[in-house]
């Protein structure tokens, strides 16, 4: 969604604004701007709706923007349609405060009609433009931006990121937090701020997360940060430990492709500090037997593929802890009155760390009493410092919108807390722990194996590809990676797609199927292969196209009812989903390619989801 950068340094600011707004391009948005600030120029303010680009054109690559403080966004729409009046940065009436905002102001509509009778004049449709406007107010009433910017935050509710410049503030930068990531970078050149460390990762390693209610002072050569008392805060530095080439395509033309290619080491990444000498330890995850005994009821809370890497789990869990598990979206969990108390086991999954929907329902399962455990990919993300317990998936930065090895990670981490819960309660025989565990093992090298492998997965995009409408079927742990299958191939290609538990089928939408449909058949479990044989055999008699997705073992049987079939390696059921997915994301990704779809930033979509 929109993206925050800010320089307070001893550089030209608006190339480096300009760079740190094109490393976060991949989070999604519909325009751009950065304002500068100067002594002879006062400030300056470019912004226009559309790429990126166009607005560096407009402003040639930033050489036409003097001064070495300065801020830039990329927006989302959400208050008012994308256009140039819309984008940020936003400016007070008196033209002296330029804004950068990230969030939603819940209370916008009654402070701007009260401004309005004051006198003060909107130009957008925008909340963000609201903080400018009452920042612009309260400056000029009290002369004092600090004094100013904390009445502002009394006054706005919602969720802010705020980056904040003023025309009589030289060397000053002003940035604020609540419910809405910021960051911010240390470096020789100059202070950032950043809503994703991507954008800054260039510079520094050396970082500071912002909390909730806290503002930052910046200048070229400090930091201070105060909590909404304004009591100056000590803060504790991280180090990002990923390179910047892992923000890079490094020769691939999409990041997806990359990212794909990428799974079987961030798999190595995310087991490795984790397995032992044939043992599970989970070092940073602390449950006694006797804990997890009282617990008695376990949730899985998530969006999106996050949440259908709950859907996995849910089958493997139960199967391996013997008790019920149940996973629920994080927009409906939040408002649905949620059974939680102190013996539940809340399990938030999340890459961001911040998608807003999950963000609150881990805050009602806390209120409630809950004991919860977040598996996050981003460090020092809110779910990750909010969470009781978190374990990392070490997948790197995904920078494709279409999330692949982020949902990889998730998935065989999920699978080995599983393991360690049900070795915990006793309720895996040691041989079948030992099974399992050697199988999660085994997944990275597979999956480099069968990565070579799938040449035909781009052939068969293009016979499929102009396919308007594709059903995914399968059973058990194959419906639940049917689901993930059909998202990414909708969400990059524009095909409509749905996935259905194959038994399912028969029960309405089989009246759907006609001849020339698409089917995309998932056969690789196992136990329920021939029960989902004859699904297919019905949709083939109702004039389908099958493809088809199977393991070696059953390639022959497959062949003979499919049009075509992609063959994966096998493995313990348990971790199969980890291999049949590779072909399905390969899949969505050349039906895209083959549709001339921009893969990595698709339509509509944003990689974090900050808004409800
Ligand atoms: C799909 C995708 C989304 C996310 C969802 C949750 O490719 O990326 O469906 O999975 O928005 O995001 P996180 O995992 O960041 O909470």
């Amino acid at each position: 969604m929109c993206g925050i950068i800010g320089f307070a340094g001893r550089d030209e600011a608006a190339p480096f604004l300009l760079d740190g707004l094109a490393r976060m391009e991949y989070r999604g948005y519909d325009s751009a701007g950065i304002a500068v600030r100067s002594e002879t120029l006062g400030l300056q303010v470019n912004k226009t709706k559309g790429r990126l680009q166009v607005l560096s054109d407009l402003i040639h690559g930033g050489a036409d923007m003097k001064g070495n403080l300065g801020i830039g966004h990329t927006r989302w729409a959400t208050h008012g349609e994308p256009n140039d009046i819309n984008a940020h940065p936003h400016v007070s009436e008196d033209g002296k405060i330029a804004l950068v905002h990230n969030g939603i102001i819940e209370n916008y509509a009654e402070i701007k009609e009260q401004l309005m009778k004051y006198g003060v004049k909107f130009q957008s449709e925008t909340d963000s433009e609201v903080v400018a406007q009452l920042l612009g107010y309260h400056y000029k009433e009290c002369g004092s931006m600090l004094e100013a910017v904390g009445r502002v935050l009394r006054r706005i509710e919602g969720a802010y990121a705020l980056g904040i410049i003023c025309a009589d503030y030289p060397n000053t930068l002003i940035a604020a937090r609540k419910d809405s990531p910021l960051v911010l970078g240390y470096s020789e050149k100059g202070n950032f701020i950043a809503s994703d460390v991507t954008a800054i990762i260039k510079h520094t390693r050396d970082v500071v997360y912002m909390d909730d209610g806290e503002i930052a002072i910046l200048t070229p050569d400090s930091i201070d940060v105060f909590d909404d008392e304004m009591n100056l805060q000590s803060k504790e530095h991280s180090v990002i430990d990923w390179d910047v080439s892992a923000a890079e395509k490094g020769g691939y033309p999409h990041f997806m492709l990359k990212e794909i290619y990428e799974q079987p080491e961030a798999i190595r990444k995310t087991l490795s500090p984790r397995i032992r000498e044939g043992k599970l330890v989970l070092d940073d995850f602390h449950m006694s037997k006797e804990y997890l005994q009282e617990i008695s009821r376990i949730f899985i809370v998530a969006c999106g593929s996050s949440y259908h890497v709950g859907m996995v789990s849910k089958y493997n869990w139960e199967r391996m802890l013997r008790r019920p598990v149940e996973v629920c979206l994080a927009s409906e969990f939040r408002y649905s009155d949620p059974l939680v108390d102190d013996k539940t086991l809340v399990i938030f999954i999340s890459q961001s760390g911040e998608t807003l929907d999950t963000m609150a329902a881990l805050r009602e399962s806390k209120r409630l009493g809950g004991r919860t455990l977040a598996i996050v990919n981003v460090v020092g993300s809110s779910i990750a410092r909010e969470a009781d317990d978190v374990l990392y998936t070490w997948a790197g930065p995904e920078i494709a919108v279409a999330t692949t090895k982020a949902y990889s990670t998730q998935l065989v981490l999920m699978d080995l807390i599983g393991l360690y819960l049900a070795d915990l309660l006793g309720t895996v025989s040691k041989e079948e722990y030992q099974t399992i565990l050697q199988a999660v093992e085994a997944l990275p090298e597979q999956m480099e194996a069968e990565l070579k492998g799938l040449e035909n997965v781009s052939y068969f995009a293009s016979r499929y590809f102009n396919h308007d409408s594709i059903f995914f079927i399968g059973r058990n742990l194959d419906y639940a990676m049917g689901l993930e299958g059909s998202l990414k191939l909708k969400e990059i290609s524009y095909i409509h797609s749905e996935a259905y538990a194959s038994g399912e089928l028969k029960h309405g939408t089989i009246s759907l199927i006609e001849p020339g449909t698409l089917v995309v058949a998932l056969g690789t479990y196992g136990p329920l292969f021939d029960k989902a044989m004859s699904n297919v055999v019905e949709v083939k008699a109702r004039g389908a196209e099958v493809l088809a997705l199977t393991v070696e073992e059953q390639l022959e049987k497959m062949q003979k009812v499919a049009d075509s079939v992609v063959v994966v390696p096998g493995t313990h059921p348990v971790v199969q989903p980890s291999l049949g997915i590779l072909p399905l994301q390969l899949f969505a990704y050349y039906v895209a390619l083959q549709r001339g779809c921009d893969i990595d930033k698709p339509r509509n979509l944003a990689k974090s989801v900050t808004v409800e």
